[in-house]
């Protein structure tokens, strides 16, 4: 009977899930290596459709060498006018467990989508750090300032119009860093 019940208590032990943080213990994704793992997760992550200038338009051609070097292209919308980081320097300012508390907790203007940042797995977001920073070539410059809201689009450069015939924002203004 003492053998039983120390079986029992062994068998439930095995099956207690592990005491891991929501965050780790998520789905994520298993690649051969963390630089071949955070390839993949920039790549279907979307990153490139707006950190890479005209990704979408070279229909997701565009050679790896310039990818991620952030977007000169404005995104104007009630929220001003924003441009999407050069994610090599943001990456390079900062150490992997820096990167990791900092874009799973941050808040973006729009369009980024930092709330999906906050469901990511920390073994993707360190896989994404680690393919980030051995990018290799030229890392490019800073991207320009977000402008404040405005009545009218940025006077120089091209950007990207939010504004035309869309629905008119929710209520609740959306986040600002
Ligand atoms: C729909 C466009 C869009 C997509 C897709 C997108 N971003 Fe962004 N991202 C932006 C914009 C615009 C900003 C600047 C926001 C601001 O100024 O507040 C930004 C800012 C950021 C920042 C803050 C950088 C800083 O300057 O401190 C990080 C980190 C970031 N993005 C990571 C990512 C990652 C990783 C992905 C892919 C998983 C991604 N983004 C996908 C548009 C996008």
């Amino acid at each position: 009977m003492k053998r039983l019940a120390a079986s029992i208590a062994l068998l439930l032990a095995a099956c207690a899930p592990a005491a891991r943080p929501a965050a780790d213990a998520a789905p994520h994704v298993v690649g051969g290596d963390a630089v071949a793992t955070g390839r993949y997760i920039a790549l279907v992550g979307g990153c490139n459709d707006c950190h890479t200038a005209y990704y979408p338009d070279s229909n997701g051609e565009t050679p790896e060498a310039e990818w991620l070097k952030g977007s000169p292209i404005g995104h104007y919308g009630p929220w001003g006018t924003t441009y999407p980081s050069n994610l090599r320097l943001v990456a390079a300012s900062m150490d992997e467990d820096q990167w990791v508390e900092t874009v799973s907790t941050a808040r973006y203007r729009p369009p980024m989508p930092w709330y999906l940042l906050h469901q990511y797995n920390h073994a993707d977001l360190r896989a994404l750090y680690q393919y980030i920073r051995q990018l290799p070539g030229d890392p490019g410059v800073a991207m320009p300032t977000a402008l404040p809201p405005a009545p009218t689009p940025p006077p120089t450069g091209p950007y990207y119009d939010y504004t035309h015939g869309g629905p008119p924002p929710p209520a609740s203004a959306p986040p600002s860093p």
